[in-house]
């Protein structure tokens, strides 16, 4: 039987059980088979696919059923502006993270500002900032080998020549380094946490999500330890879960950070803070 655009989008309904958005993930599998964009599915639907098209959307939709993220089946995700590599070696990217990108860039920096994005991932918030501010040096250290490799692919992918990705637990392979701006989206969520055993999550490795300390033990290590990289002046800005708000901003003023604030995402829910670093007298 010749299956074509219409009759597979009909298929959505299949995957009510395991995704918020069936028909938006057929349309983004579909769009990945035929190499083809979203608009083109709209203006064609009597399109039909040929055998191999069809056996590979087949494969994924399958996959798809069992719950794997439409991320992992079709290897990319859009954040910022940008198309990203992915893999289950670290987080998918989410729209939630351009808020951090949103704030940083408002801030009082530096013309050539020298930037760390700490646990970098795809490289999503690095290679947005890099690619936003062409003047800025920006590292991105992530502790995961894979993620290194994943995000140094994205950076070439790009062309963007003002990041340099390296392996590091947090700050410990930087020696002396000082920076303009400490950001992070760091592991943050606790283990008994039950959203760990639903829908994507479940695909995610647990080195980029989970936290000790009721999920607030790495937002607690990188607090301390970002006064000595931070230049006079310099930012740290931190991503976080919309109930941590309060924990985060009592971490940074107890480390000494000044103008500690929160920003909220676009759900009105607190999920970024930032404070100012001044070196004392
Ligand atoms: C929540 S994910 C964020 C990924 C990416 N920045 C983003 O926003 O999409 C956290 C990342 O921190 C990395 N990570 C976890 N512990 C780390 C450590 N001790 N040092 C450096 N990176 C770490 C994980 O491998 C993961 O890539």
């Amino acid at each position: 039987m010749v299956e074509t655009i219409a009759s597979l989008l009909r298929r959505s309904a299949a995957l009510a059980s395991v995704s918020d958005t069936p028909r938006l993930d057929i349309e983004v599998l579909l769009g990945h088979v035929l190499q083809k964009s979203r608009t083109y599915l709209f203006t064609w639907p009597e399109h039909a696919l040929s055998e191999d098209e069809y056996r590979l959307f087949e494969a994924l939709f399958e996959r798809r059923l069992r719950g794997e993220p439409v991320a992992h089946l079709t290897g990319s995700r859009e954040f910022w502006s940008l198309s990203l590599s992915v893999s289950p070696a670290t987080l998918i990217p989410r729209p939630d993270t351009e808020l951090l990108v949103e704030t940083a860039l408002q801030l009082p920096l530096p013309e050539s500002a020298k930037v760390i994005d700490l646990g970098t991932g795809t490289g999503a918030i690095a290679l947005a900032l890099a690619c936003e501010q062409p003047a800025w040096q920006v590292v991105a250290v992530d502790a995961v080998d894979a993620a290194v490799i994943l995000a140094d692919t994205n950076r070439r992918q790009l062309g963007l020549l003002n990041v340099d990705i390296r392996q590091s637990d947090w700050f410990a392979a930087l020696g002396d380094l000082r920076f303009d701006l400490v950001i992070s989206n760091p592991p943050y969520i606790d283990s008994s946490d039950p959203h760990l055993q639903q829908g994507d999550v479940r695909f995610e490795p647990k080195s980029a999500l989970v936290a000790e300390g009721r999920g607030l033990a790495d937002l607690e290590t990188i607090i301390q330890q970002a006064p000595v990289h931070l230049n006079n002046g310099g930012w740290l800005l931190l991503e976080h879960g919309w109930q941590q708000a309060q924990a985060v901003r009592e971490l940074m003023q107890a480390a000494g950070f000044d103008r500690v604030e929160t920003r909220q995402d676009l759900g009105g829910r607190d999920r970024a803070t930032l404070g100012q670093w001044t070196d004392s007298a």
